[in-house]
């Protein structure tokens, strides 16, 4: 099967991250599926399609007329076997619980036709793994959009060890189709590019709360006065403290316990305050986005530590292989968050030398080995 061929594409969950998928293959012209364990879920996700392509029909970005033929392209469904019996492209987008994922796999495989490319918008977790409860892992990717789908630009694509050059080469051709910028991550590793290289920052995002150093307000403050669309704990927010939290159990289980996530952010999730999609996680969202008062800002919080440790975790997945060059970690980097700079574009302005002295003091105040800088930053020759 070739990226032509893809005709119908199914996603399996209808949440933020779901629905956003479903309405970026609409916009692409594909006939789509959505599937969620409840009606009251696909009939949410259906009506936040709605409100967002009424949004895009405003902006006039796409015609009224256009808008209602998508509509007629999306069908809902509850039952799984069902919304994939005929689909050439299933993506899949439910909690990141490794044990529910393949739950989910095992039934794909067994009702999806057997030419269907079976993805995973998993924004951590092993490929290989949810694969291996297939019988196709030659037919299973990794397909991962960001938040808002229908805004962000950059799709990881993932190659599992058992994914076909071809199912690799389609997805990324199908990202194309979409409009969007994918990127190939050609070593299944936690956490991919651009995960993986924000990970050690929410490390030091979480110990300054939990030290009492300094407040989100404040620090959210300093970074939209420099130009962040939304400030590092607002994102968090915005995205949920649930897969925030859920990531860092998953990358202090499998790569480092500096990961642990912070008792404060334990507390939040034991509270059921998750951010945007409960009215509540560290800012209040019942009104709506959370208003930042800028004249809080920690003037003396320099923004150049998380660019050094964001550099710092780049160079690592350089080499260990994970994505072939620092243009293509820029590039995943720049269009997957709304800060339109890569890390190594940064970095030359700084200075590599600088960038390394800042994160071994980093390492070294913290105790954290994570922020401890590389040889490749060292050298500094990238
Ligand atoms: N559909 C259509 N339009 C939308 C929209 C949606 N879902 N959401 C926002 N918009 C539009 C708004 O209507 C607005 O349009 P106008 O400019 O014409 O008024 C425009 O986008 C900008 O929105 P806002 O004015 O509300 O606010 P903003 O300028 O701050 O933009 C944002 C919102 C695009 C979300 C921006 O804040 C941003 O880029 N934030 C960072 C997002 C980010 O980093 N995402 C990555 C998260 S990490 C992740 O996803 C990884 C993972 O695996 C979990």
């Amino acid at each position: 099967m070739k990226a032509e061929d893809v005709k119908k594409i199914t996603v399996i969950g209808a949440g933020d991250m779901g629905h956003g998928i479903a309405e970026v293959a609409l916009l692409a012209g594909y006939r789509v599926a959505m599937q969620d364990v409840e009606q009251r879920f696909v009939d949410r996700g259906l009506t936040r399609i709605k409100e967002s392509l009424d949004k895009l029909v405003e902006k006039q970005k796409v015609t009224a007329e256009n808008k209602n033929v998508m509509l007629g392209n999306i069908k809902t469904f509850v039952d799984i076997a069902e919304a994939v019996k005929d689909a050439d492209l299933v993506i899949e987008a439910v909690p990141e619980i490794m044990g529910l994922k393949k739950k989910v796999f095992q039934a794909l495989d067994s009702a999806a036709p057997k030419h269907a490319i079976l993805a995973s918008n998993t924004s951590n977790m092993s490929i290989t793994e949810i694969a291996s409860v297939t019988e196709r892992p030659e037919h299973v990717v990794g397909m991962h959009f960001f938040n808002p789908a229908v805004l962000m630009k950059l799709v990881e694509v993932i190659k599992g060890d058992k994914t076909g050059e071809a199912t690799v080469q389609l997805t990324y051709d199908l990202a194309l189709k979409m409009n969007k910028v994918p990127v190939r991550i050609e070593k299944d590793s936690i956490g991919f590019a651009y995960n993986r290289i924000n990970a050690p920052t929410q490390i030091l995002l979480g110990l300054m709360v939990e030290r009492g150093m300094a407040n989100p307000e404040e620090i959210d403050a300093k970074m939209k006065k420099i130009g962040m669309p939304m400030g590092p704990y607002e994102l968090m927010d915005y995205v949920g403290l649930d897969v925030a939290y859920h990531g860092a159990r998953y990358f202090s289980d499998r790569l480092s316990r500096d990961y642990e996530p912070p008792g404060w952010l334990k507390g939040k999730i034991d509270a059921g305050e998750l951010g945007k999609k409960t009215g509540r996680g560290i800012f209040d969202w019942s009104k709506g986005r959370p208003e930042i008062d800028l004249s809080k800002a920690k003037e003396d919080f320099d923004p150049t530590i998380l660019i050094a440790i964001q550099v710092n975790e780049a160079t690592k997945l350089l080499e260990e292989g994970v994505v072939k060059s620092a243009g293509e970690i820029d590039k995943a980097m720049a269009s997957g968050g709304g800060s339109g700079f890569g890390p190594f574009q940064m970095a030359r302005g700084i200075g590599y030398d600088r960038l390394a002295k800042i994160c071994e003091d980093l390492a070294r105040e913290f105790g954290v080995k994570v922020f401890e800088p590389t040889e490749t930053l060292k050298k500094g020759n990238i």
